[in-house]
């Protein structure tokens, strides 16, 4: 059995700074503003385009992307945070089997010094060892925890030292038993002092599979279905959170990172299936991006048709890979077998020469989705919104349907999708729900932020302070505090000093902050109810009556 050894100071104070997850970061301020900005500006458009925000678990059952999203797609096979949501420790059940494999062991309860002295750890048993003539303490526990390894040390001191001499000369073994999972590889862990045995077996009740979600179309659609949202006629959704998905973090690439996104869905009596839906969502995003100022976009355009036109597409990609496949990467030589069409997500250079020899899907669109990409075009054409169409499009999730398309921005580099989106009629039903047809999209936040800071940055929409309140002398930071709150009533943004500063401090603040103005709250002036109101770039100063100052502000 391999033996890994886990020294003790493992538990000691550790002053190593602790860093966010590889591929998580702080969104910090003054760069929040911009975030904030860009969600105010989005929640804006959706309202003008009657869409209502929905907001779903940041985790989900980890079945719902397997079936929405697709086995075989890069973000389910590679790319999920999944765990196994054991919800009860059975320790019963662990003890009884640990104890039929292990009869040579008798255990005994009497005097138990290990049962006496320390808290209860489950179960906890002292165990007599014949063959060895020792004693062994032993405790049954869902994982290993420094805890429990104290607590046993702990009881054997108790033992050695407050119990029977017989103690004192008998070896007396640590055993931890936990399920072997949670030793992960080595079932064997030996800490300085402890044994820990992973045990085989599964000793959770009802335990399920969750994974944080890497994307909110199949929640979304999830939520649909259980709440019968088709009662409503046609649903148009938006939300904006956190995603998650275990890529290889680089910019405007992140292990969490943030998407905007809207899904329009229901029965298609309700006008879901219309191509006019795939155009009306296409102009909102043009007038989103226009709208929190992203110019230099470009909107590339795709139809990935029916099942069965991909059907007939996958089995004309078999028959041109069948000669060179055996030169593509092992994840295309499991595409080919499984599902030739997400061979298109290959990002290996040496793959991309016999990519781009492959057949493309629009030649092998029915007369149906044909009618419906050309419908598409044709209102766009309408609206005055410039695409470009990209017949190798495919997009990375299974569930699309028909139309699919990205928007892509030049300042972005290699990660230059700024958002995608498309059609997913299908799957509704795949989820287990009634014919529900739906088109929608998701902006990754992240980069979208990016590409705006390329022409605005975070200060130019971070709304400044209109004043800086300095307290001068003791018991003014009241008056100021009187002051503000007067102030902020008139929705002016008001920042405090404190009383114990020195008027230079506070000019030094006051500018430091960006604010416009700097207000002496001092003995005298709370006397006269009238302030000094200093203008900090022009420098010019004034009395003001408390009634008047709000509006002495406003006035800039
Ligand atoms: P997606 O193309 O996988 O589609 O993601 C949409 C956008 O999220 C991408 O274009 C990108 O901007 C951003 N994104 C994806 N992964 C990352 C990452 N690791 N770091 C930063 N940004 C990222 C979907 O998620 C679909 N649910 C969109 C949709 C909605 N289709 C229909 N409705």
């Amino acid at each position: 059995m391999p033996r890994l050894t886990l020294c003790h100071e493992r538990r000691t104070t550790n002053d190593a700074m602790i860093k966010s997850p590889r591929g998580t970061r702080d969104l910090l301020p003054p760069d929040t503003a911009l975030w904030n900005f860009v969600e105010a500006a989005v929640r804006d458009v959706f309202r003008a385009y009657n869409f209502h925000e929905i907001r779903t678990p940041i985790f989900e059952s980890t079945e719902l992307f397997a079936r929405g999203v697709g086995e075989e797609t890069d973000i389910v096979g590679k790319e999920m945070f999944t765990w196994e949501d054991g919800e009860r420790f059975e320790d019963k059940k662990l003890f009884d089997t640990w104890s039929k494999e292990n009869e040579d062991r008798v255990f005994f309860q009497e005097g138990n010094p290990f049962n006496s002295g320390i808290k209860p750890l489950g179960i906890q048993r002292q165990i007599w060892r014949k063959a060895t003539n020792s004693v062994e303490f032993v405790c049954f526990r869902p994982k290993i925890s420094w805890d429990v390894i104290d607590a046993l040390v702990k009881a054997r001191n108790i033992a050695r030292t407050q119990y029977s001499q017989e103690y004192v000369n008998l070896p007396i073994h640590l055993r931890l038993v936990v399920p072997d999972m949670a030793v992960k590889n080595s079932p064997w862990v030996k800490t300085e002092d402890v044994e820990v045995e992973g045990f085989p077996g599964n000793y959770f009740s009802s335990s399920q599979s969750l994974t944080l979600r890497p994307e909110n179309t199949a929640g979304v659609v999830r939520a649909y279905i259980e709440h019968k949202l088709w009662d409503r006629g046609l649903n148009k959704l938006f939300y904006i959170g956190p995603q998650f998905r275990r890529e290889r973090p680089q910019k405007g690439r992140y292990r969490q990172f943030y998407q905007i996104g809207a899904e329009v869905i229901g029965p298609a009596a309700a006008g879901s299936q219309s191509p006019a839906r795939d155009a009306e969502i296409l102009e909102l995003l043009a007038t989103l991006l226009d709208r929190v100022g992203i110019a230099n976009w470009t909107l590339e355009l795709n139809s990935v048709g029916c099942l069965a036109d991909r059907a007939k597409f996958n089995e004309a990609l078999r028959q041109a890979l069948a000669p060179v496949v055996e030169k593509m990467c092992a994840d295309c030589q499991r595409r080919y077998v499984t599902n030739p069409l997400r061979i298109f997500d290959c990002k290996v250079p040496e793959d991309q020469p016999i990519i781009k020899t492959l057949p493309t899907i629009n030649q092998f669109l029915d007369e149906d989705c044909r009618t419906h990409y050309e419908e598409v075009k044709k209102v766009l054409n309408a609206v005055q919104i410039p695409y470009v169409e990209n017949p190798r499009l495919v997009r990375g999730l299974d569930y699309y349907q028909k139309t699919a398309f990205e928007f892509t921005h030049g300042a972005l580099g290699a990660q230059n999708a700024i958002l995608g989106g498309g059609r997913y009629d299908g799957l509704s039903e795949a989820l287990g729900g009634p014919a529900a047809p739906g088109i929608g999209f998701a902006i990754g936040e992240d980069r979208l932020v990016l590409s705006l800071s390329a022409t605005a940055s975070a200060e130019s929409v971070v709304r400044k302070p209109d004043v800086y309140i300095a307290p001068l002398g003791d018991g003014m930071n009241r008056e100021a505090a009187r002051v503000a709150r007067e102030l902020r009533r008139h929705d002016l943004v008001v920042d405090l000093g404190d009383e114990s500063f020195r008027l230079k401090k506070s000019f030094e603040t006051a500018v430091k902050i960006g604010a416009l103005y700097i207000l002496i709250v001092g003995g005298n002036e709370v006397a006269a109810d009238a302030f000094a109101l200093k203008h900090l770039a022009s420098g010019e100063q004034v009395t003001v009556p408390r009634a008047d100052l709000a509006e002495r502000i406003l006035r800039k």
